[in-house]
């Protein structure tokens, strides 16, 4: 009897909870703390990581900086590309010698202090970053790095808002090199708004990062699919070259 008297206000309890946890009311405050989780999780984790290089590398020195980023991620989860796909993208601006390159994701600004250390003198960074806190971080460490405002700009805003922006930034000058490293979910939007914007040069090489996870699929597929004005080039853990052939053509040669 008394088993019951126990056991059926707990299954009501039970059934009560395991209805609510499959209302819609309780999916979105799911997702609304687990977004809020990781939210902060994330700014944690640029404090972290900009504290860790600012206060332990060399000022001035952008090797110094990258050891230091290096260093961090050995004990820590780090976001930024690191140092195998990092030596991949160093290949790639010092084969392309690009004079226009963009970054969509700063974060705190790794793969930035990569590309800027091997541009060409007059080779210039723009690099976009939609959380204003990890924009600051990122354009700090850049500074730290040794690299001065003229060579770079960080963009605190989306992706899409940049690429609509952008020829106020880079006049008539088509980019050389784009890197694709924010949300793989925006990567073909932001390709197609590129290409429409005619912001491309001729044979601009377009690196996308995550490549290999589910939200870059679309992208892959409209790239795979239309070989005369792409081609696929090479890819490491997930970083891929895509040499885009429908850019502008090329300036007239006087
Ligand atoms: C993986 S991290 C970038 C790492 C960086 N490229 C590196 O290697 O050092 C991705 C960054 O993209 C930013 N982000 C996400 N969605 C974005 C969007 N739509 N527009 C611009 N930035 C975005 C995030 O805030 C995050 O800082
Ligand atoms: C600097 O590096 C040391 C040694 O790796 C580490 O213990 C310290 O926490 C770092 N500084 C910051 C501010 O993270």
């Amino acid at each position: 009897m008394s088993l019951l008297v126990f056991s059926v206000p707990l299954l009501l309890v039970v059934a009560v909870m395991k209805a609510l946890s499959r209302s819609p009311l309780s999916a979105l405050c799911r997702q609304v703390y687990s977004g809020i989780l990781k939210l902060s999780h994330r700014k944690v984790c640029v404090s972290s990581t900009h504290a860790f290089v600012f206060s332990n590398c060399t000022h001035g020195q952008a090797q110094s900086v990258l050891l230091t980023f290096d260093l961090y991620s050995t004990t820590h989860a780090s976001s930024n590309i690191g140092p195998q796909k990092g030596t991949f993208l160093d290949e790639i601006v010092a084969r392309e010698a690009p004079l226009r390159v963009l970054e969509l994701g700063t974060h705190c600004g790794y793969a930035s202090v990569r590309i800027l250390r091997l541009l060409p003198p007059s080779g210039k960074l723009l690099t976009v970053e939609l959380d204003p806190l990890t924009a600051d971080r990122g354009e700090e460490i850049i500074l730290v790095a040794g690299f001065k405002n003229q060579q770079f700009q960080v963009l605190t805003c989306s992706s899409a808002e940049a690429i609509s922006s952008l020829r106020s930034h880079t006049g008539n000058d088509g980019l050389d090199l784009v890197l694709m490293d924010h949300d793989p979910e925006l990567y073909l939007q932001d390709l197609l708004a590129l290409q429409r914007g005619n912001l491309l040069s001729s044979s601009c090489v377009v690196l996308i990062n995550r490549a290999l996870t589910p939200g870059a699929r679309d992208l892959l597929e409209h790239v795979t699919a239309r070989p005369q004005s792409f081609s696929v080039g090479r890819q490491l853990h997930g970083l891929m070259e895509i040499r885009c052939h429908t850019g502008m053509s090329p300036k007239p040669q006087n």
